[in-house]
C-alpha cells in the first residue's frame, strides 16, 4: 500500500478529530460558522494539557514571571494607541467571477497573470485594506461612543496593566507577564482546519527588560521556546526558525523569529518571538498620559522598559501535535494476525487520557471489581478511561486511536488463580511499542506518574 499524500493525510486527521471527539465545526447543525471550532471531550483535555504545561514552564517554574487574565472586550483607546485601529489589516481582493474575497497573497500567478485560486478568474478588483478586528457595542446604545473591540491579541492588556502588576508583584527587570486567552481576528479566508481561525487562543509572554538586554533575550527566548516544542513531542526536524527579514518585520521590532512547523499543508508559523523595543509601553504612555516608567533603584534612573515577546497559538500547537502524532502501522489482533491500526503517538504528557483500564472479561465479577479498584487508585492522579466492552484487541485499538499511552489489563493472573505470586499484578501495555510488562498494582501510580510528567 502506498503512503498517503499529504492532503490525504490531512483529510484523515480532520476525520479522526471529528470521529473521536477532538474538534467539531462550530454551529455544525446549522451549517457551520466559518472560522470557528468547538473542542470535544478529548480535544478539550489535549488543549488543557498544553495550556497547563505552558503555564507551568513559563510561570510556575520561574521566579521572574507572573500571570494575568485580561478582559476580551477592549476599550478603543487601547487599540488606537497600539496601532490596531489604524493598521491591523490585510490587503483584500475580490474575484468578480466567483465573488470570492481573497487575501492578496492567496492569488496564484500563471504566466505572469494573477488569478483567483478558486475559479481561475482573472477579473479581480484592486487590493483594499480590510481591518481584521471585530467591533461590537457596549451598553444599550449603538453609538460611536460605545464601540469596543474583541481583542485581536492578548498582549495589549498586559501592556496596559504593566504599572499595576509592577506595583503589586514588586518584580525587578528583567521580568515577564504571561497570559493565555482568546483572541479574535476577522480573517478574510479562514482555512487549513483550525490553523487560521477567526476565534482562537494565544499563549503570550511579555518579558520586560533594559534596552541593552533585548537582543540577548530574543535569542534566549527563541531557544527556550524550541525546547518547549520538543518537550511536547514535536520533532526537531519538523521545526524551523525563520529570521524575519527587516522589510517584513513590524517597523518597531529590532528582531523577530518565526518558529514554524511542517504541517501536511506546508511549513507554517506556530509562534512569533519578537523584540518589540519600548514601542508598546511608549505608545500607551503617550496616549493615556500615565507614566509607564520603571524606576531603577541602582542607577536611580527612570526608563520605559523594552520587551521581548514569545507569542504562541494554542490551536495551532494542538493541530501540530495531532499532525505529528498521527500514524498508521501494523498491530496484531486477538488471533495474532497483523492488522493496520491508526495510532496517535501523542507525548504522554499531552495525551488526553493517560491510562485505559480493562477487565479481561466483563461478565466475570471479580475481574470487574478489581479493575474498578485500579480505576479508583489511579483516578486521583491522572485521567483514566474504563472500558469493558468488546475483545481486548479492539479495546486497545480504540485507545491507540485517541493516543492513550498506557493500557492496564486485569486478568485471571491478577486474581492469583494461576500462580499466587502473580496475585495483584496486571499487564501494562505501552501504546507505541505495544510491549507488555507485568507490574504490581500498588506500583502503578509511581510508574505511570514518572512516564507522564
Ligand atoms: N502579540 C503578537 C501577536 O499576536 P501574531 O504573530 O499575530 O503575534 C501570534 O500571533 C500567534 O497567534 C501566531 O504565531 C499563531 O500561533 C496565533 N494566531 C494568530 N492568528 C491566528 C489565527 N487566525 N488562527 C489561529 N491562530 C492564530
Amino acid at each position: 500500500m502506498s503512503a498517503p499524500s499529504e492532503s490525504q493525510r490531512m483529510e484523515k486527521i480532520v476525520s479522526l478529530c471529528k470521529r473521536r471527539g477532538f474538534i467539531f465545526q462550530s454551529s455544525e447543525i446549522y451549517g457551520g460558522l466559518n472560522g470557528a471550532w468547538d473542542y470535544g471531550p478529548l480535544g478539550v483535555e489535549l488543549k488543557r494539557n498544553l495550556k497547563n504545561y505552558w503555564w507551568r514552564v513559563m510561570v510556575h517554574d520561574r521566579d521572574d514571571v507572573v500571570g494575568m487574565d485580561g478582559a476580551i472586550l477592549t476599550h478603543p483607546a487601547v487599540l488606537k494607541a497600539s496601532g490596531h485601529v489604524e493598521g491591523f489589516s490585510d490587503p483584500m481582493i475580490d474575484c468578480r467571477t466567483c465573488k470570492a474575497h481573497l487575501r492578496a497573497d492567496q492569488l496564484v500567478e500563471k504566466k505572469g497573470v494573477k488569478q483567483c485560486p478558486n475559479c481561475g478568474g482573472r477579473d479581480l478588483t484592486d487590493a483594499r485594506q480590510f481591518n481584521l478586528m471585530f467591533e461590537t457595542h457596549v451598553g444599550a446604545s449603538a453609538e460611536e461612543s460605545s464601540i469596543a473591540y474583541l481583542r485581536p491579541e492578548t498582549a495589549q492588556s498586559i501592556f496596559v496593566q504593566f504599572k499595576n502588576i509592577l506595583e503589586v508583584s514588586r518584580k525587578k527587570l528583567p521580568f515577564g507577564i504571561a497570559q493565555i486567552g482568546k483572541a479574535f481576528r476577522n480573517e478574510i479566508n479562514p482555512r487549513n482546519f483550525t490553523f487560521r481561525s477567526r476565534e482562537f487562543e494565544q499563549m503570550e509572554l511579555e518579558y520586560f527588560c533594559r534596552p541593552e538586554q533585548g537582543m540577548g533575550l530574543l535569542e534566549y527566548w527563541k531557544e527556550e521556546r524550541l525546547k518547549f516544542y520538543g518537550n511536547i513531542g514535536l520533532g526537531r526536524a519538523k521545526l524551523h526558525v525563520l529570521n524575519v527579514p527587516d522589510a517584513e518585520r513590524a517597523f518597531y521590532s529590532k528582531g523577530t523569529y518565526d518558529i514554524e512547523y511542517d504541517f501536511p499543508f506546508g511549513r507554517q508559523e506556530l509562534e512569533g518571538v519578537a523584540y518589540r523595543t519600548d514601542y508598546d509601553l511608549s505608545q500607551h504612555q503617550k496616549a493615556s498620559g500615565k507614566s509607564l516608567e520603571y524606576f531603577d533603584e541602582e542607577t536611580k534612573e527612570k526608563i520605559v522598559p523594552h520587551v521581548v515577546e514569545p507569542s504562541a497559538g494554542v490551536d495551532r500547537t494542538v493541530l501540530a501535535m495531532i499532525c505529528e502524532a498521527y500514524a498508521e502501522d501494523q498491530a496484531p489482533n486477538d488471533k495474532g494476525e497483523m492488522e493496520s491500526r491508526i495510532v496517535l503517538r501523542l507525548h504522554p504528557r499531552m495525551a488526553p487520557m493517560k491510562c485505559a483500564i480493562f477487565p479481561l472479561l466483563k461478565n466475570k465479577e471479580p475481574l470487574v471489581a478489581k479493575a474498578k479498584e485500579v480505576v479508583a487508585l489511579l483516578r486521583p492522579q491522572m485521567t483514566v478511561f474504563y472500558d469493558e466492552s468488546g475483545a481486548i484487541g479492539r479495546r486497545y485499538r480504540r485507545q491507540d486511536e485517541i493516543g492513550t499511552p498506557f493500557g492496564v489489563t486485569i486478568d485471571f493472573e491478577t486474581l492469583g488463580e494461576k500462580d499466587p505470586t502473580l496475585r495483584d499484578t496486571v499487564t501494562l501495555r505501552e501504546r507505541d511499542s505495544m510491549k507488555q510488562e507485568r507490574v504490581p498494582i500498588q506500583d502503578l501510580p509511581v510508574i505511570l506518574q514518572e512516564r507522564i510528567r
